[in-house]
């Protein structure tokens, strides 16, 4: 999609981070916005910060996670808009947990946000974006979409699960010749609220030699991009058409590492891991 002017972008997560910096750029570009989050005060400080019309902007509390609320959402943003152009499957949380110590409901929670809510987004809004005869899937995967990091296998699991849903739904839309498109996006440290909201376990004091708080000021030291940069490389992708978009100068060197060493970038992680928790005393 070259140009979003009056066309109709839906966000989820708008409330904050990355959707919000998505959601300013695009009302920027002349997009209509459809924009959700679950957290109704965030959402209202984007939709106010936006200063558009209601013929411009539509809000709805979402929850992702929810199926039957989403193919509810989709409904609502087309017979208020007419039709939609661009879903943004961007909400998304974060929790730091071993695999012995994690929790089923943790795990289950991230998962049904992360991966289910990106897969009701898609196939929620796929119908309509056809009928809109141009339309674009994106799907905010990550760096730990590429590559497995300790505590963060329940994030690494269903950001893998993303890009391969994503990679595989792009195939398919091309050999229909379908008027729809679709990209995965790979952020590196994107400094947003994301750490703050986490859930941790006990184990990752364990691995990492930090207390729960320090473990949370350690991850917000490696996000180096502002959400305005994200969003700008984000758009950028989709006027371009890419299969994958990287954000930032570390998401590089991590998608380097994984093509050059494809598993024995393990061992260089936990070499890492062994020196920042010996530096720790
Ligand atoms: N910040 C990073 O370093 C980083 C890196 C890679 C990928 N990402 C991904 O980028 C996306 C955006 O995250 P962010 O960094 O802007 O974080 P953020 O915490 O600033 O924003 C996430 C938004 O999602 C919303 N949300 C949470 N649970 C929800 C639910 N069940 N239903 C609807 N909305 C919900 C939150 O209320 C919040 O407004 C996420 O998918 C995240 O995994 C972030």
């Amino acid at each position: 999609m070259k140009n979003f002017k009056d066309k109709v972008a839906v966000i989820t997560g708008a409330g904050s981070g990355i959707g919000r910096a998505l959601a300013m750029n695009l009302a920027a570009s002349g997009a209509k916005l459809a924009l959700s989050d679950i957290n109704e005060a965030g959402l209202k400080e984007t939709a106010n910060s936006l200063n558009l019309s209601e013929d411009r902007l539509m809000t709805k509390i979402l929850d992702v996670a929810d199926r039957q609320a989403f193919y509810a959402f989709a409904d609502d943003v087309v017979n208020h808009f007419g039709h939609a152009n661009m879903i943004f499957n961007n909400a998304g949380v974060a929790l730091g947990a071993t695999v012995e110590e994690m929790d089923y409901d943790d795990f289950e929670w991230l998962m049904n946000i992360n991966f289910w809510g990106v897969v009701y987004g898609t196939k929620a809004f796929l119908p309509y974006l056809k009928q809109a005869g141009e339309g674009h899937i994106i799907n905010i995967s990550s760096i730990f979409g590429l590559v497995g990091i300790p505590t963060q296998s329940a994030y690494n699991a269903a950001k893998f699960a993303v890009r391969g849903f994503t990679e595989s739904l792009r195939i398919e839309l091309e050999l229909e010749g379908s008027p729809v498109s679709c990209t995965s996006i790979h952020p590196g440290g994107i400094k947003t609220n994301i750490a703050k909201a986490a859930r941790m376990s006990d184990g990752v004091e364990r691995i990492t030699g930090a207390s729960k708080e320090q473990a949370i000021q350690d991850f917000e030291k490696m996000f180096r991009t502002t959400p305005e940069e994200a969003a700008s490389t984000i758009l950028k992708g989709v006027r371009g058409n890419k299969r994958r978009v990287l954000i930032g100068s570390d998401a590089i060197a991590v998608d380097t590492m994984q093509r050059l060493l494809p598993t024995s970038y393990q061992r260089l992680i936990a070499m890492g891991q062994k020196y920042m928790n010996k530096s720790k005393g």
